[in-house]
């Protein structure tokens, strides 16, 4: 199993339990966001007046966050700058898991390794924007500062890999492969690399009880997934449409 089984056996183990407590933890908020009643019509408005609307804001919204950019626009300018270079990332890293890797996956690869230094820049104004902005700092609890700073040891232990002290990323892929097929293979034991894993473990783990939550839970949030048709249509809630059943019954 390589120079250090110790290592690989703890690596292995902590990923199969961070990813466990990732997929089953979302899972099971999504199944709880699902089954929470929203009993009001409250879209904000102006909102669309058709489903197809509905789709077409929540993709601006999600792609784009439309309503922070009619809101504030240089906190828009770093969470662009954060999320889109989170995605990118995510794209680059699918080749340490799919084999061989997809044409998109390649395409990515030069971006994907620029998009390490705008996501650390976002992370950076979003921290200054806690630090710096009295109303915002009045309502910034411990977690907040220490999720940017989970993200910033991300992104600088990444960059570290990538432009400073490379590490062998075949074996890191061998690693991820021999964890996904039940054959493990040895983890290289680069410091950097170490630190990121790790990092990227906590982030997987804490995923389902944190804030990080905002990402499956924007689809799940009636100001922005209701349709404005109260006039065309009345609301009611599914507690008050069962009371109405037994009544008539
Ligand atoms: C299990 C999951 C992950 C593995 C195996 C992994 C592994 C790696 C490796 C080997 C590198 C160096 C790439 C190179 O030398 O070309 C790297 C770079 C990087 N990683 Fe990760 N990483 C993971 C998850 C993440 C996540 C979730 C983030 C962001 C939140 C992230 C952010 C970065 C960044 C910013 C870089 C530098 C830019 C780049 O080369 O893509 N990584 N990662």
């Amino acid at each position: 199993m390589g120079e250090n089984p110790v290592l690989t056996t703890v690596f292995a183990l902590l990923y199969y339990v961070a990813f466990a407590i990732f997929a089953g933890g979302i899972a099971y908020r999504i199944y709880e966001y699902a089954r929470t009643p929203a009993p009001l019509k409250i879209p904000t408005t102006p909102a669309p007046t058709t489903r197809a609307g509905v789709v077409w804001r929540m993709f601006k919204e999600v792609l784009f966050f439309e309503s922070l950019w009619k809101g504030n626009k240089w906190i828009w300018i770093f969470a662009q700058l954060f999320h889109a270079s989170l995605w990118l990332i995510l794209i680059r890293h699918a080749r340490y898991f799919i084999d061989p890797v997809p044409t998109l996956v390649t395409l990515a690869q030069p971006f994907g390794k620029y998009a390490a230094i705008t996501f650390v820049l976002g992370a950076l104004g979003l921290l200054a924007r806690r630090i710096f902005v009295p109303r915002v700092r009045y309502i910034s609890a411990p977690s907040d500062y220490l999720m940017l700073l989970m993200f910033l040891g991300i992104g600088i232990s990444g960059i570290s890999m990538t432009f400073v002290s490379p590490v062998d990323v075949v074996g890191v892929k061998a690693f991820f492969l021999g964890l996904i097929t039940f054959n493990w293979q040895p983890l290289p034991s680069s410091p950097n690399l170490l630190i990121h894993l790790g990092l990227v473990a906590l982030w997987m783990i804490i995923f389902p009880f944190s804030k990080l939550l905002h990402a499956p839970g924007v689809f799940f949030s009636p100001t922005r997934n209701q349709v404005d048709n109260p006039r065309e249509k009345r609301h009611v809630a599914a507690w008050a449409l069962e009371l109405e059943r037994k009544e008539s019954a």
